[in-house]
């Protein structure tokens, strides 16, 4: 989604601002553009397209000013040309805004019926118009933001900067995440922490209706009445790692890669590795976990799969009974919640906005809610009232992939432990259990070194109309998760089916142009794969399979087959979903589809 970035301090406020958009570059966008300080006027760059377009642009310019404020747009209302792209410069003023102006229309007839000319097709310089007439009737910077946030309705959040108070910024939110990051000698105002931590780790998190207004290297916090809050930084812990692709042609193909760290990082803060015993380390006490009579888990897309395969293991090992939900679904349909439920909310970023607007929800119904995040101290993470962590690592390749094998890693530990809490794991089983998870990360780097396979196997695939991605158990949601990452990156139809469905429907399909990729490891459902799959070679399918070790029977039926190595059942889906990200990730990269920032998509989505 859009990125925000704001500098005031004694560095090239050019370089410090468009290196931030740098770091924002993964979030998706498609335009972009600053306004920086000059001879004190903003000077304002924009283009559309990806930021060397801007970059290019800005190399003849310079700016003596100290202040600046930048943007990456992702085309909410209008657009995505350069008419449309951000900052809006109003007389003196200049914003940036992420997020939805609900309430633009009626706001637009009003500054049409006084004679108000726009220059744009977006709601956000509607925001400029007001500030700036704020300014002309003698408000200043903060006074006039202050009196136009009561007019705003959405959810938003917005930096604005004017030329007559050179040295300050104003900064607000209600929605989207917008951070201040603080130092002795400069300030970075962005809307996400990845912008602020090669200058500083001392950051403010704004909250909903909180006003930052910075002057010079003074940040001073109000409530959106203008009344001063006591509200000091903190030091953040998340440690920078380099958005570097360190020798990989994409940020994709280097996540994929770290997935065995991932997912050694996401357990080892649980495992006692002495008595080969789950010891989750969460807010949530043992008496507390042995009274849950149901858990809810919510999520959108990938994490909401995640969710899915969430609810065999618990299911299956504590016998607890789980509903999963896509939380856009969830937050409108006035969920019933029982007193002794557990809501658990999924999101990599921590920032999706229906996921957060279902835990609000929850809170309020006084249900506890545990958030597992990737990002610490993102909104959902702040709110949540317990916590588990992916430890992922940074991800910037905008399809979600370590972020999902670290989710199921943790999911394992929360339905261990909620096991226990019930006296359903024994220990000698506990510890068999400790061992394969341990396993885990050695399994994954064998089913890494298939790479090969997939990259060679891409150029046949192209041809393919369309593609039935198919399991059983806990293997269909990682179907569903396949068929994700093919749609989301190599643009071709796929669709995820539970096997059994198949009869159901999905059989007109299938011909010689159908590929089929099935997951048919060997456990209880495997003769009923594959006779599923010799329905579809009948067909003219076109099978690529994905079973365990030497498979002959799996084989003759297949294309292409892949073997992975055996482990706990429940746990194949942590090897099996690396098969369907390198297939998704050479098709594209096979079709010359851009695979860190797919079309249309953003990594964090912030608004509905
Ligand atoms: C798919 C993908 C998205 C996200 C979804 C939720 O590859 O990345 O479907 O999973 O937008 O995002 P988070 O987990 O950040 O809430």
């Amino acid at each position: 989604m859009c990125g925000i970035v704001g500098y005031f301090g004694p560095q090239n406020p050019k370089e410090v601002i468009f290196n931030g958009l740098r770091a924002l570059e993964y979030r998706g966008y498609d335009s972009a553009g600053v306004a920086i300080l000059h001879q004190g006027e903003f000077k304002r760059v924009r283009a559309e397209g990806k930021l060397d377009q801007l970059g290019r642009r800005l190399e003849s310019e310079s700016f003596d000013g100290h202040l600046g404020i930048g943007h990456t747009r992702w085309a909410t209302h209008g657009l995505p040309i350069e008419r449309n792209a951000h900052p809006h410069c109003v007389g003196g003023v200049s914003i940036v805004h992420n997020g939805i102006i609900e309430n633009h229309a009626a706001l637009r007839a009003d500054l049409k019926a006084q004679g108000v000319e726009c220059s744009s097709d977006t709601d956000s310089e509607l925001v400029a118009h007001l500030i700036s007439q704020e300014i002309s009737g003698g408000r200043n910077l903060l006074q006039a933001v202050l009196a136009v946030l009561p007019r705003l309705e959405g959810a938003y959040s917005i930096l604005a900067v004017s030329k007559d108070q050179p040295n300050e910024m104003v900064a607000f939110k209600f929605g989207p995440p917008l951070i201040v990051g603080v130092s002795a000698e400069e300030v970075v105002v962005a809307s996400d922490i990845q912008a602020i931590v090669p200058h500083t780790r001392q950051v403010i998190f704004l909250e909903d209706q909180e006003v930052a207004h910075v002057q010079g290297t003074q940040v001073t916090l109000l409530n959106h009445q203008g009344q001063a809050l006591d509200k000091k930084p903190t030091l953040v812990d998340w440690s920078q790692e380099k958005a570097e692709k360190q020798g990989y042609p994409h940020f994709m193909l280097k996540e994929i890669f770290e997935q065995p760290r991932a997912v050694a990082q996401a357990l080892a803060p649980h495992l006692c590795l002495e008595s080969h015993q789950v010891q989750l380390d969460c807010e949530l006490e043992e008496s507390f976990l042995k009274d849950i009579e149901r858990v809810f888990i919510v999520g959108c897309g990938t994490s909401f799969y995640a969710g899915l395969a969430g609810e065999y293991l618990i299911e299956t090992w504590a016998r607890v009974p789980v509903e999963v939900e896509i939380a856009s679904e969830f937050r409108y349909r006035q969920p019933v919640l029982p007193p002794q439920s557990l809501v658990v909310v999924i999101s990599q970023s921590g920032e999706t906005a229906d996921t957060l607007a279902a835990l609000r929800l929850v809170k309020e119904q006084g249900v506890q809610v545990l958030s597992i995040c990737n990002v610490p101290n993102s909104s959902i993470d702040r709110e949540a009232q317990a916590h588990l962590y992916m430890n992922a690592g940074v991800e910037i390749g905008v399809a979600s992939t370590k972020a999902f094998v670290s989710t199921l890693a943790v999911l394992n530990l929360l339905a261990l432990a909620l096991a226990k809490a019930k006296d359903r794991l024994s220990g000698p089983r506990e510890a068999e259990l400790v061992q394969s998870l341990l396993a885990l990360p050695s399994h994954m780097e064998t089913v890494l070194a298939y790479e090969k396979f997939f990259a060679e196997a891409a150029e046949s695939l192209k041809a393919y109309r369309g593609f039935l991605y198919m399991g059983r158990g806990i293997h269909y949601p990682i179907a569903l998760e396949g068929a994700l990452k093919l749609k989301e990156l190599a643009y071709m139809h796929a669709e995820g089916y539970a096997a059994g469905e198949m009869k159901h429907g999905p059989l007109a399909l299938i011909d010689s142009h159908m590929a089929i990729v099935m997951l048919a490891p060997k456990d209880e459902l495997y003769e009923k794969t594959l006779s599923n799959l010799e329905e579809a070679k009948a067909r003219g399918g076109q099978i690529i399979s994905i079973g365990t070790g030497e498979d002959e029977r799996l084989k003759s039926l297949s294309l292409h087959y892949l073997a992975l190595p055996q482990t706990e059942g429940l746990l194949m889906p942590l090897l099996e979903v690396i098969p369907l990200q390198l297939l998704a990730y050479h098709l594209a990269d096979s079709l010359g589809h851009d695979v860190d920032q797919p079309r249309n998509l953003a990594k964090s989505v912030t608004v509905e």
